[in-house]
């Protein structure tokens, strides 16, 4: 569905992302985490050919994007970047969710349809202005935008950054409902407890390197891996980390139900043990 071959990529003289080989299946969903400047955002501009490698190839549902203009690109992969105001430049919310639609479908009246679908989608009304919105409300815009011509891959640069609880899960919410249906997705995201509640499989940049790739659980015990790219694990696997010697049976716990079973079985040994 989406896949890097040693791709190479250099930012003027400098090279950049070096060497990265990667495949993401369809269907799955994928975290992209690293340290602050290790080539997330140019990573997933590279997906959408916005960005092409200078060396190695990028092809995503069998295109190569070197190779296919960027307006087809756009039918089969959807991108978000991670300042939804980068991405807003229409007068309403209408127009905004047209606009992702005006390269991808030719039937007015289908692009009709589906503006009208994804502003019920998102409980969005079309005529206000974008910009009066709330933080939380402009991503949902900008995400209406961006999924309204149905790709087939969803690159999301930071969805969630600078969105309170209840913003946070309403977008998550969202795009784990298109994952159901089928949307491949491939998330940047810092947020450990996002990735361990929705992704499930993690790719770990460092330095324009890929330095880990595995599931998000073995990923996030990979404490070689996590502190070169700076990261620390989602609270309920660092905790089962750091009290594993107190029972085997917390060192595999990743979930607050998997975390409440060992605890419930831990006790129970304890019971057992006394005489
Ligand atoms: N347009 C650009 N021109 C030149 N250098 C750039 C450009 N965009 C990014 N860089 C550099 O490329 C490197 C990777 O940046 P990138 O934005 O991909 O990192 P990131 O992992 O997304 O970081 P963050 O977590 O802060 O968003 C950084 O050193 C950055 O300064
Ligand atoms: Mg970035």
């Amino acid at each position: 569905m989406l896949k890097f071959d040693d791709v190479h990529f250099a930012y003027g003289a400098g090279g950049f992302i070096t060497g990265v080989s990667f495949e993401i299946r369809p269907g799955e969903f994928v975290a992209l985490m690293g340290e602050n400047g290790a080539g997330k955002s140019t990573l997933c501009r590279l997906c959408n050919g916005l960005l092409k490698p200078s060396l190695g190839r990028v092809t995503v549902c069998g295109y190569d994007t070197a190779r296919t203009p960027t307006s087809a690109l756009a039918k089969r992969v959807g991108f978000l970047f991670q300042n939804p105001d980068r991405q807003l430049c229409r007068n309403t919310v209408r127009e905004e969710v047209e606009l992702g639609l005006e390269y991808t479908v030719a039937d007015k009246t289908e692009r009709e349809h589906r503006q009208d679908a994804m502003l019920e989608l998102f409980g969005l009304d079309g005529d206000r202005e974008p910009f009066g919105l709330s933080r939380g409300e402009r991503q949902k815009v900008a995400l209406a935008s961006v999924i309204a011509p149905e790709p087939d891959v969803l690159v999301l640069d930071e969805p969630t950054t600078g969105l309170d609880y209840r913003e946070c899960a309403a977008i998550m919410d969202l795009i784990s409902r298109l994952n159901s249906a089928g949307t491949t997705i491939l998330m940047v995201s810092h947020d450990m407890e996002v990735v361990s509640d929705f992704a499930s499989r993690a790719l770990v940049m460092s330095g324009g390197r890929l330095i880990g790739e595995g599931t998000v659980r073995e990923t996030m015990r990979d404490i070689r891996v996590m502190d070169e790219a700076s990261l620390l694990p989602a609270q309920i696997p660092s905790l089962a980390m750091r009290i594993s010697d107190l029972g085997e049976e917390y060192a595999g716990a990743f979930t607050v139900d998997e975390m409440v079973s060992a605890a419930e079985n831990a006790r129970g040994a304890c019971g057992r043990a006394k005489p």
